[in-house]
């Protein structure tokens, strides 16, 4: 398949992902062999020195922004643009996170949001379903305080020249028809292959976020560089 172009991506993307939301977090955890709760772990901890609101945009069924305030109760704005994606978390949601969480439908590349509102950004395996992320790292500039910092789970391509090949064999082959047998969507599966490989360099990721004004950009790749956790801070 190809991928979708700058102006259909958006509506592709939330019909892709209103599709498979029921499954959604089954396959997640499966096709990652559950290492999907480590990697949330790890990015909500760099925000745990931070004490204001944070914004969790691509929000999904809400993983990360449980475990932001597993990790320290603070409040959560959770942002996504799939309506049935946040409506699925939403009503998992425990009684205990019902008054830190709060969902807003909405852009994330035209925040529905003030200026310098949040102490932190997260987005969990959602730049790389961006439209257009220079236009996503601006506007998360915008509406992170001085100081505050924005933190950044994708999917990467492995480096290690013996475990890229297989990796690559289980994201063409094996990734897209199991994932298509347990949502009823193999073409959202086949999506999620061609976006990881199609998406852009760790470098080329940081130098993104430095020309939305961002500073102290770093990337530290996980997993054999299956996902790699980015951090960067507004001066
Ligand atoms: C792979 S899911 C990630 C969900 C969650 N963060 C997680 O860790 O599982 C990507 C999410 O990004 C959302 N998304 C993609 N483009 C978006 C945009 N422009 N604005 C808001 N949400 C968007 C999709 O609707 C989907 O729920």
């Amino acid at each position: 398949m190809s991928l979708p172009v700058e102006r259909d991506k958006k509506e592709f993307v939330q019909e892709k992902f209103s599709s498979v939301t029921p499954k959604y977090d089954l396959l997640n955890s499966l096709l990652s062999l559950y290492i999907d709760r480590y990697w949330r772990i790890r990015a909500a901890r760099l925000l745990k020195d931070k004490d204001g609101p944070i914004l969790d945009i691509c929000a999904g069924t809400l993983p990360l922004s449980m475990e932001i305030v597993r990790q320290k109760s603070r409040k959560v704005i959770a942002l996504d643009f799939c309506f049935d994606m946040l409506k699925y978390g939403l009503e998992g949601l425990d009684s205990g996170f019902k008054d830190t969480i709060f969902a807003v439908c909405g852009d994330g590349e035209i925040l529905p949001l003030p200026d310098e509102a949040f102490s932190g950004i997260t987005v969990a395996f959602g730049v790389r379903n961006l439209a257009n992320l220079p236009k996503g790292f601006r506007e998360m500039f915008r509406v992170l305080k001085p100081g505050g910092r924005v933190v950044i789970l994708e999917f990467s391509r492995p480096a290690n020249p013996f475990f890229a090949p297989l990796y690559r064999f289980y994201l063409h082959r094996i990734l897209p028809g199991l994932g298509g047998m347990i949502s009823g969507d193999g073409e959202a599966y086949r999506y999620l292959a061609e976006s990881i490989e199609g998406f852009y360099s760790q470098e080329e990721v940081c130098s993104m976020l430095e020309g939305a004004g961002f500073g102290n950009t770093s990337f530290k790749p996980m997993t054999m560089g299956i996902v790699t956790l980015y951090s960067a801070v507004r001066p």
